[in-house]
């Protein structure tokens, strides 16, 4: 069988994307967009898209099979060589394959690469997945209102090829 991480593709989002993007926010169960929003929300207003496509420092990508839109990671700053904010969501019928990590992973080397000094993200303290995903980047935890941890990813600190990741393929990632 194939390796859907083989097939993926992740490229940079833009504004014309906005409606594959809420199709798939559809398509997730309201627990897979809590996790990922912390609090209700069923799609992406046009404005909040086109911060998201521009934003001062950072990016959007998107995570696509066969050009169906399946998983979306943001990284977001407002300074150069700041912590950036990140967030990773992966429609419910694509988890555990895989492209979880393999869009945190990208979101990694592309902010190192822009110049963040690291990535933050928030991930409730029950959701296992995210969790692992963060810890296997090499995240340092710290609990700042109770049920959310905050993942931090200094790239002062080894990540990428030091533990063992190594830049998405660039066939599948772009
Ligand atoms: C969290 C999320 C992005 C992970 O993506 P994914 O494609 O499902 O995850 P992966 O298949 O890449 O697996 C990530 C890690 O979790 C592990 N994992 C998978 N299922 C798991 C489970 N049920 N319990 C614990 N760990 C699990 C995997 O083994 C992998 O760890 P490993 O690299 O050590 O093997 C995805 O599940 C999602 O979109 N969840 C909702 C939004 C969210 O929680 N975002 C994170 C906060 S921003």
């Amino acid at each position: 069988m194939d390796d859907i991480r083989d097939l993926a593709v992740i490229r940079r989002a833009v504004l014309s994307d906005l409606d594959a993007v809420n199709d798939m926010h559809a398509r997730c169960s309201v627990d897979t967009r809590r996790a990922r929003y912390h609090g209700q929300r069923d799609r992406i207003r046009g404005g909040e898209w086109e911060w998201w496509c521009d934003p001062p420092y950072g990016f959007s990508a998107l995570v696509t099979l066969n050009a169906r839109t399946v998983g979306l990671v943001n990284v977001i700053g407002t300074i150069p060589d700041g912590l950036w904010e990140a967030g990773v969501l992966i429609e419910d019928a694509w988890q555990e394959r895989g492209l979880g990590s393999r869009a945190a992973a990208y979101a990694v080397w592309e902010a190192r690469s822009a110049g963040a000094c690291g990535i933050e993200a928030l991930v409730e303290s029950d959701n296992a997945r995210g969790k692992r995903l963060f810890a296997r980047l090499g995240a340092q935890w710290s609990r700042e209102e109770p049920g959310t941890l905050t993942a931090r990813i200094r790239f002062g600190e080894p990540v990428g090829a030091d533990r063992g990741l190594s830049r998405p393929p660039m066939g599948a990632c772009r």
